[in-house]
């Protein structure tokens, strides 16, 4: 090589380099975040370090529901058509958080996401919600498709993003130029790539409203496995009283639908990998996931609304002498699965005893336990507690009153459902409301009894939905019955 050849080779790597340092400081270095020192805001808002892989650029994120309305699930206007509850003065809507990397602030979803559930008693109520709940109302799927959508979609350009943003806020002139040329672009290309790796979504059945197919994302993406065609349609879990889940002198729980993990830390820290934390930002997410593991370990549910102490015309009222037949009945046909003291608590209970739908149990195969426990090359994160259930969880029945639809796939609407023998329970109902029902138990499954939320219908003839097994309690007489669903709905 020529002098001129290798000094102009020279000029051109340290020329890469500066810019390569100078995009890294300006978009992803991680930077000091002003700190709260509020256990239920970090939960609700704090970050899980998911910005470099899932972050949208602030601005972005905002406006993208005003620009593709008409990609959103439902009617609702701005985020909220997904499900999220934007509370007067916070900056984002629950289950968001907000991470300034380099100079730009992303915004990711959370725990909260999904892990946080709303009710009302009586349908004109303002909701309450509730931190740790099962996110009945979220709509992952509508979410995803909606920004598959928008990536795809050819407004999706730095003018007329920009013109919407300039509509809100006036950036400055370095911001603008920022999110023109780098920002916007590199945003719907990132969106293309979420496409392609959801792709196998498409073939499988919708999951609905308060359901999402969490692990086969990883399967097939960080974890490397081929398509295997199997439906791992969950319904959300609550994450209250988690310390529940903690080993004893004797022996260790199981978390998770079937059991797949024994260990609460490493679900969370597995978890947050799954939700697009990596090995760079596990450091900077430490402290918050730490505050997390503890909130979720002591949060409780809200008492239940049912009692016999109200007037007996109270919708709510359950006779006293039927909680007390009920709890007797519980102790004799269910405690030892459901409660802490039972030997069978929280340990997987065989499908062929239980007789549930099988698929969910299936999507976690063996070769995922394998994968997981091995990720990642070059990085020891220390997995040690996958494991492969044949069955699913004895979980706690704690705060069963806001936990409807029932059973790992939400397959069974109502408590008076699950104490009805399969074959007669409903085959078609709706889920999407946070409206307690309380005939049933759970919260209202038809459609025209909430007109305040957006609704989505279950079928359970389809793949993945099936409301067979757990047939316990099913052949109780009439009274009976009663007084086991009286005491249920007060858990
Ligand atoms: C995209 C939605 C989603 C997000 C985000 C999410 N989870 Fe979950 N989580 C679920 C679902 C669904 C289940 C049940 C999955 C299954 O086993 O099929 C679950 C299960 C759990 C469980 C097991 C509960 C039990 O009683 O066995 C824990 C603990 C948990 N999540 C904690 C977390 C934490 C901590 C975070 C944040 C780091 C988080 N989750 C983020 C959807 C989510
Ligand atoms: C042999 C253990 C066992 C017994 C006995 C048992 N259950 Fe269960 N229960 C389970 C398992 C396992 C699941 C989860 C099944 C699934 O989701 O596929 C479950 C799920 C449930 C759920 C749904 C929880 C949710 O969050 O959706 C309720 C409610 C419930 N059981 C109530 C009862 C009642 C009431 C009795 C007694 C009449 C009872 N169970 C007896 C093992 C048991």
């Amino acid at each position: 090589m020529t002098a001129r050849g290798a000094r102009r080779l020279l000029i051109a790597f340290v020329s890469v380099t500066v810019l390569l340092l100078g995009a890294w400081l300006v978009l992803l270095r991680e930077v000091p975040q002003p700190q709260s020192n509020d256990p239920s805001f970090i939960f609700n808002h704090g970050s899980i370090g998911n910005e470099t892989t899932q972050g949208l650029p602030y601005w972005i994120w905002r406006v993208l529901p005003t620009v593709f309305a008409d990609h959103l699930p439902s009617d609702q206007r701005g985020w909220a058509a997904i499900g999220v509850v934007w509370r007067p003065g916070e900056p984002l809507p629950i289950g968001f958080s907000q991470k300034t990397l380099g100079v730009i602030p992303r915004v990711s979803p959370n725990c909260a996401f999904c892990h946080q559930g709303s009710y009302r008693l009586y349908p004109e109520d303002p909701e309450t919600i509730v931190s740790g709940a099962p996110g009945t109302r979220i709509n992952i799927q509508g979410f995803v498709r909606f920004l598959i959508a928008a990536g795809q979609d050819d407004r999706f350009n730095s003018n007329t993003i920009m013109a919407e943003i300039n509509r809100i806020y006036d950036m400055p002139l370095w911001e603008r130029m920022l999110y023109r040329y780098l920002l916007i672009p590199a945003t719907r290309s990132a969106l293309k790539g979420q496409a392609a790796d959801l792709a196998w979504t498409t073939t499988r059945p919708d999951w609905g409203i308060g359901r999402v197919d969490p692990f086969n994302l990883p399967k097939y993406t960080f974890l490397g496995l081929q398509d295997d065609g199997t439906i791992g349609t969950s319904d959300m879990m609550s994450v209250w009283d988690i310390n529940s889940a903690a080993p004893t002198a004797h022996r260790r729980f199981s978390v998770h639908w079937d059991g797949l993990q024994t260990d609460v830390e490493e679900t969370m820290v597995s978890g947050s990998i799954g939700d697009g934390m990596t090995r760079h930002s596990y450091a900077g997410a430490r402290e918050n996931l730490d505050v997390i593991f503890d909130f979720i370990g002591n949060a409780m549910p809200p008492d239940s609304p049912f009692s016999p102490d109200l007037d007996p015309g109270d919708p709510y009222y359950v006779p006293a002498s039927d909680v007390v037949r009920g709890e007797e009945i519980y102790e004799g046909l269910c405690a030892d699965c459901h409660e802490p003291s039972g030997q069978r608590f929280r340990t997987p209970i065989s499908i062929t005893e239980l007789g549930t739908d099988r698929h969910r149990m299936d999507m976690w195969s063996y070769a995922a336990r394998q994968a997981y426990s091995d990720y990642e090359e070059g990085y020891y994160w220390g997995f040690t507690h996958f494991q492969k259930s044949n069955g699913y969880l004895a979980v706690p029945l704690t705060g069963l009153w806001m936990r409807g639809p029932y059973l790992h796939n939400g397959s069974v609407p109502h408590l008076r459902a699950l104490l009805t023998p399969p074959k007669d329970r409903p085959t078609n109902f709706w889920r999407g409301s946070d409206l307690v029902d309380p005939e049933n138990g759970g919260y209202v499954t038809d459609n025209s009894a909430d007109p305040y939320r957006f609704m989505w219908q279950v079928d359970t003839s389809v793949p993945g939905n099936a409301n067979t097994g757990h047939t316990w309690g099913t052949d109780l007489g009439q009274a009976d019955k009663q007084a086991l669903l009286a005491y249920l709905k007060t858990l």
